[in-house]
């Protein structure tokens, strides 16, 4: 889809869709009135018999409206005055563009972007529009023989703005929200790729894609790397695989060398059956999305280098499946990460960790300012958060704060909990300097309480998106979160958040 900004009247549009809000009861907004005006009331008629009550989820599609110049009108009833808000906003949009791409109509100009939300900047509309028009247009159909395609999908959207002297910031924002959206889009396409095509040398092959598109540096390490180094950790969950495991390293620098980069790190688990301490088969296909993290780091990078930040961001990958087998690991086994700490593997499900903790310690070459990493994690996390937030932890307050407020921002929201060091007496093991479980009890924390034993030397937070990632059900498929919150963290770390 094409998108574009402009500013002027409703009623002059020679378009082939205008789309205006009317609030509950019955409500027009200005945009709406202006046309009304200009069709001689031919709108508040209508609107005035009950066709259109300005309930939040309700359109109605108007044709050759007289005194107007475009084909069609599209009415999208925005709920009560005094109840709009972010969300109001974002459902409006997205019913809207739902609505168009049913419609004949090519393109369309889109009016909601003018209304205001509380606390909302100009920026903000026009971004969250972008976004949220490609994700309700996302498709995922590459396997089906037979695409039911939409018959006139709708090509070009042009989001209207009040006022000229807009327009500029407008059009920074189109272009941010543009990069965020396809962020999400790469995010989501490989979370929902079977997992015997997106195994680890699938995501370094992206990774190589994303790096050659957008000039960046590209590592990927080996597994003959990875023992050099001393990952054994994470070279114990790939023993039980036939695929190869691989380590990815991407970076963007778009700042001064001599600032230190902040850096993302990615669960990689292109499947997770549990490995000997095998999970039960109801529903374990979802375990594919088990290297959502992975796609969200590399989604959010992606958006970064298109956006051209001015920060220094490393992106790294720790890539493996997890798989039973003859040489896989065995409850009880002990390894040594590449910290040096020894670990005892209780259960072999959980697997994120220990291929986390290896890439967290590797992040430590790199002088980071911070780093972030983001997992599938934990079921614990599912059970205390359900799909709406995302289960946040960090070493340092300010950071978990920054990373609330970014992800409130774009509406992709996590809560902050905690990892006080009462937690971390479960995870003692009579054999090792760790077990690599704490029990039953607060799974979340103990798992973010593992990972803290590996990120004393520096800022760290770390998002549990287990419950965020996808959905389930007969809609399931990946979400592309926490691209949005990600994304909006660096964009006010680089200073270029309006
Ligand atoms: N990938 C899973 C976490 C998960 C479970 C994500 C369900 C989404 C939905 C992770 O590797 C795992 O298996 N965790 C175990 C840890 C346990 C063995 C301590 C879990 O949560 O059950
Ligand atoms: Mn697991
Ligand atoms: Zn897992």
């Amino acid at each position: 889809m094409e998108f574009s900004i402009k500013s002027g009247s409703p009623e002059k549009q020679r378009s082939a869709c205008v789309v205006v809000g009317v609030f509950e009861p019955r409500k027009l907004t200005l945009p709406a009135e202006l046309l009304d005006k200009a069709a001689n009331s031919y709108i508040s008629d209508i609107v005035r018999r009950g066709d259109m009550e300005g309930k939040s989820g309700t359109t109605l599609l108007l044709h050759n409206v007289p005194g107007t110049l475009s084909d069609r009108i599209l009415l999208v009833g925005l709920g009560k005055e005094k109840d709009f808000r972010e969300k109001e906003f974002s459902g409006a949009v997205r019913t809207a563009v739902k609505t168009l791409n049913e419609t004949g109509a090519f393109d369309a100009t889109i009016f909601l972007t003018e209304l205001a939300v509380k606390k909302r900047s100009i920026a903000w509309r026009v971004r969250q529009t972008a976004i949220i028009a490609l994700d309700a247009t996302y498709k995922f159909d590459q396997f089906k023989s037979k695409k039911d395609e939409v018959r006139r999908p709708l090509r070009k959207l042009t989001l209207s703005v009040e006022r000229r002297n807009e327009l500029t910031l407008a059009e920074e924002a189109l272009t941010q929200g543009l990069a965020i959206a396809e962020g999400v889009t790469l995010c989501k396409t490989l979370g929902n790729l079977p997992p015997n095509v997106c195994h680890p040398s699938y995501l370094a092959e992206q990774a190589l894609a994303i790096a050659a598109e957008f000039k960046l540096e590209c590592e990927i390490l080996e597994r003959a790397d990875m023992e050099k180094l001393g990952m054994h950790s994470l070279l114990s969950v790939a023993n039980g695989s036939h695929q190869p495991p691989k380590f990815i390293v991407l970076r963007h620098k778009g700042a001064r060398a001599s600032e230190k980069p902040i850096v993302l790190v990615g669960k990689g688990v292109t499947f997770d059956t549990g490995g000997i301490s095998l999970k039960p088969a109801a529903e374990m296909d979802e375990m594919k999305y088990d290297m959502c993290g992975a796609a969200s780091v590399l989604g959010t990078l992606q958006a970064v280098a298109r956006m051209a930040l001015p920060i220094n961001l490393t992106v790294i990958v720790p890539a493996t499946e997890n798989m039973p087998g003859g040489s896989a690991s065995r409850p009880g086994d002990i390894v040594a990460s590449l910290s040096g700490q020894t670990i005892e593997i209780l259960n072999t499900d959980a697997e994120g960790r220990l291929i986390l903790c290896d890439a967290l310690t590797y992040a430590e070459r790199f002088e980071p300012d911070t780093v972030i990493d983001v997992a599938t994690l934990t079921g614990a996390c599912v059970v205390a958060l359900g799909d709406v937030a995302t289960g946040l932890f960090a070493n340092k307050d300010s950071l978990a704060r920054d990373l609330l407020e970014a992800g409130d921002e774009a509406h992709d929201r996590a809560w902050h909990m905690p990892l006080w060091d009462d937690y971390q007496d479960q995870l003692k093991s009579p054999f090792a300097d760790m077990a690599n479980i704490g029990g039953r009890l607060g799974g979340a924390i103990t798992a973010a309480c593992f990972l803290s034993r590996f990120t004393k030397k520096f800022d760290w937070a770390h998002l549990d998106i287990a419950g965020t990632a996808w959905k389930s059900g007969s809609n399931k498929g990946a979400t592309g979160r926490p691209v949005p919150l990600l994304t909006h963290y660096l964009l006010q770390r680089a200073g270029k958040l309006n």
